[in-house]
């Protein structure tokens, strides 16, 4: 048996740097074969069209076919995974709410698509921005669709937090650990170090011995550095995240199918958690068991990280209202 995969946007700048190494197996193992189907709008079916030849010419032993469609319900038919990655961007001049009301329009339909025609134990990774409320959006649009199979990436947020964190502390990075980015994918993010270890040590003990002031360094360097980093990767490379993206897509989503043995981020849907309304689809430290996202609780938040966690929470709350006002959300 191979895993049906969808991904739309497939003929996008993610898109094209996500499909091979799904094909090469890095998301689901060397074991596990895969079929790709390739979700566009019609705009869009060329640009997937040729990543498909391209595909073909890889001759990957593990990749059983690609399909390209601009038909929701032929993209989703029987999909186990879905990578939602196709969004729309936000134009000259659009507000937020035209924002929300657009993508509404793409994660609304995509979501009830989901629900008609994916096999019963879809699991879906929302990319696409904003990326929280898309996936918000999507899931209260697939009825008979448990939330819990929903889940946005803040991986990417994640990695890029860890990575700083290594740098400061001149070590490899897969020795930090347990750093975790709480709400929403967007510059009100909050990457928390407090419970963070690095070689199994608390990392503010190691940034003590590095920076002046640990606090200071956290608010006036580190985090906006990672919630700025999109910002960053645009003015340098001229053209937004795209390899470090995927990356994270497949670290997300591998994680999520085949369990993660530490704790890592995820947007999952709140059940009240930290204090967080339920229903919101909020950043957390997870962990994934059995195929299912578990949020890590008993976590001890201080009033600065509650301040932060509820400034970012407070822009979730913002955006489903705004799409609760369309009519989007029940
Ligand atoms: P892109 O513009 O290169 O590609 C997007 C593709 O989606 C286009 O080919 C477009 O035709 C397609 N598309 C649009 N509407 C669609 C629909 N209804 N169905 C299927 N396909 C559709 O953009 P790129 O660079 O690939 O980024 C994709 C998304 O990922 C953006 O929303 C971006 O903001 C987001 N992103 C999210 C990150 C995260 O960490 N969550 C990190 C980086 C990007």
């Amino acid at each position: 048996m191979a895993t049906t995969i969808t991904v739309t946007g497939a003929g996008g700048q993610i898109g094209y740097a996500l499909l091979f190494r799904i094909a090469a197996g890095d998301m689901l193992g060397p074991d596990e074969k895969v079929r790709l189907r390739l979700l566009e709008i019609p705009q869009g079916v060329k640009a997937a069209e040729g990543a498909a030849l391209e595909l073909e010419d890889g001759a990957f032993e593990l990749l059983e076919s690609v399909d390209v469609t601009d038909d929701a319900e032929v993209g989703f038919d029987g999909c186990n995974l879905a990578l939602l990655v196709g969004a729309r961007p936000r134009g000259p001049g659009m507000e937020r709410g035209d924002l929300l009301a657009a993508n509404a329009g793409i994660f609304g339909p995509q979501g009830a698509a989901i629900a008609a025609r994916a096999a019963s134990d879809v699991r879906v990774t929302v990319v696409g921005n904003p990326a929280n409320t898309n996936a918000l959006i999507a899931s209260a649009s697939a009825d008979g669709v448990p939330a819990d199979r929903f889940s946005a990436l803040t991986r990417l947020d994640e990695n890029r937090a860890r990575a700083q964190l290594a740098a400061t502390l001149e070590t490899p990075v897969a020795a930090v650990r347990r750093v975790t980015i709480w709400g929403n994918h967007s510059a009100t993010q909050f990457p928390d170090v407090s419970h963070a270890t690095v070689y199994g040590r608390p990392v503010l003990d190691a940034l003590a011995e590095r920076v002046e002031d640990v606090q200071d360094w956290l608010e006036g360097t580190f985090i906006p550095r990672v919630a700025k980093r999109g910002a960053e990767i645009i003015e340098v490379r001229g053209s937004s995240s795209v390899a470090s993206a995927a990356n994270a897509a497949i670290e997300h989503t591998r994680d999520w199918v085949r369990g993660s043995t530490e704790w890592t981020s995820a947007a999952v849907v709140s059940h009240g958690e930290y204090g967080v309304p339920q229903g919101l689809m909020s950043s957390f430290p997870v962990r994934a068991v059995d195929g299912r996202w578990e949020i890590v609780e008993g976590l001890a938040v201080d009033d600065w990280a509650r301040a932060r966690i509820e400034a970012s929470v407070a822009e979730l709350i913002e955006e489903r209202d705004a799409v609760r006002e369309l009519g989007v959300l029940r």
